[in-house]
């Protein structure tokens, strides 16, 4: 029992926490643990004697336990002590400047957006960047082999290939106009939604990237016409792009709208001055096709809407002269520093 009992000793002379654990580690390790040892040898003894020993032995066990305890005690306030005598703070000392960080441009829109929307009672909505071919395609009156979905051609997902119904294949949006979709199927009219989001295009140069951020907006209620959708989109993107901006809305054709347009705008900024006045497709829009509304549920005798699909980068591209969209994706500091 000496080698057990001298422990103890051994226990309260240790100079440091990585002595004690070591000491630790001799006594209890699992293995060649002193006491553990011990503890082994205790089956060969006969009974009576095994009884006595046993005990013992827990006795040591609960003092050394005990001993360990109460040193690693002393030994913290011992170093805790040491370092409030010898550690010195200057509060004097000058820190080198914080640089302070701010927002990617993308981010940054996309929040001016939601807010300048917020004001005239847009919601913010959202929905998945997977996404089944039907809410992609279908339900926005563009079945299988419509031409329209030439242009929105896009990466399909391989586990569902073989499906042949649309709600079962899945897609990367090719726009955030699925969210329509789903906000129109959950949600009873009058709707007021904006929805920004990543959309995927199998594109790719200076003024495409196979993912870019899109922002969608929509409104259902009783008599909203073209009207309301000419002061919606002016109203905001004066307020986004700069109140002299100029805009016109030309045909265009989205199977989901009905009559369909396209919003143009006239830069006056550096860029476009070699241009004479250039005008810049911004936005599709249009009413919203009854047989997307019926789709959904919504009766399109009582119910009218208009639905608008912006592209993030294009405008940001505009407003500061960005020359080449791939430069939002590549983190270089050089070029973020800048805005
Ligand atoms: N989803 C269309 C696109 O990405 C834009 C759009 C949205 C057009 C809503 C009309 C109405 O090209």
């Amino acid at each position: 029992m000496s080698d057990v009992s001298s422990y103890a000793e051994k226990i309260r002379s240790a100079a440091s926490a990585t002595e004690l654990d070591a000491i630790e580690l001799e006594i209890f390790s699992r293995k060649h643990g002193a006491l553990t040892l011990a503890m082994k040898d205790l089956v060969a003894l006969p009974p009576p004697e095994k009884v006595k020993k046993g005990q013992e032995l827990n006795r040591w066990k609960q003092t050394l336990t005990e001993a360990l305890v109460e040193r690693r005690r002393e030994l913290s306030s011992v170093s805790s002590g040491a370092l409030a005598s010898e550690d010195k703070l200057d509060v004097t000392l000058e820190l080198p400047p914080r640089e302070r960080g701010h927002l990617h441009l993308i981010p940054e829109f996309i929040r001016q957006v939601e807010e300048v929307f917020g004001r005239m009672g847009f919601e913010v909505a959202d929905g998945p960047e997977v996404e089944s071919e039907e809410n992609n395609f279908n339900l926005l009156n563009m079945p299988e082999n419509h031409p329209a979905r030439d242009a929105q051609d896009t990466f399909w997902l391989k586990d569902h290939e073989q499906e042949t119904e649309p709600a079962k294949r899945f897609v990367l949006r090719t726009h955030t106009s699925n969210v329509q979709i789903r906000y129109m199927k959950t949600h009873k009219p009058p709707l007021r939604i904006i929805c920004p989001g990543r959309v995927y295009r199998k594109d790719s140069d200076a003024t495409h990237s196979p993912m870019f951020h899109q922002f969608e907006g929509l409104m259902v209620g009783k008599d909203i016409s073209l009207a309301n959708l000419k002061a919606v989109l002016i109203t905001a993107m004066r307020e986004l792009m700069g109140r002299d901006v100029e805009f016109r809305f030309r045909t265009g054709f989205f199977p989901f709208v009905e009559p369909g347009l396209e919003m143009d705008m006239m830069w006056q900024g550096a860029e476009s001055e070699s241009r004479e006045g250039k005008w810049l497709e911004m936005c599709g829009c249009g009413m919203v096709h009854p047989n997307v509304l019926r789709n959904c549920g919504i009766d399109p005798d009582e119910w009218q809407g208009f639905a608008f699909g912006f592209g993030v980068e294009r405008p940001l591209m505009i407003k500061h002269q960005i020359p080449d969209l791939r430069s939002f994706y590549h983190g270089d500091l050089r070029f973020l520093r800048q805005f």
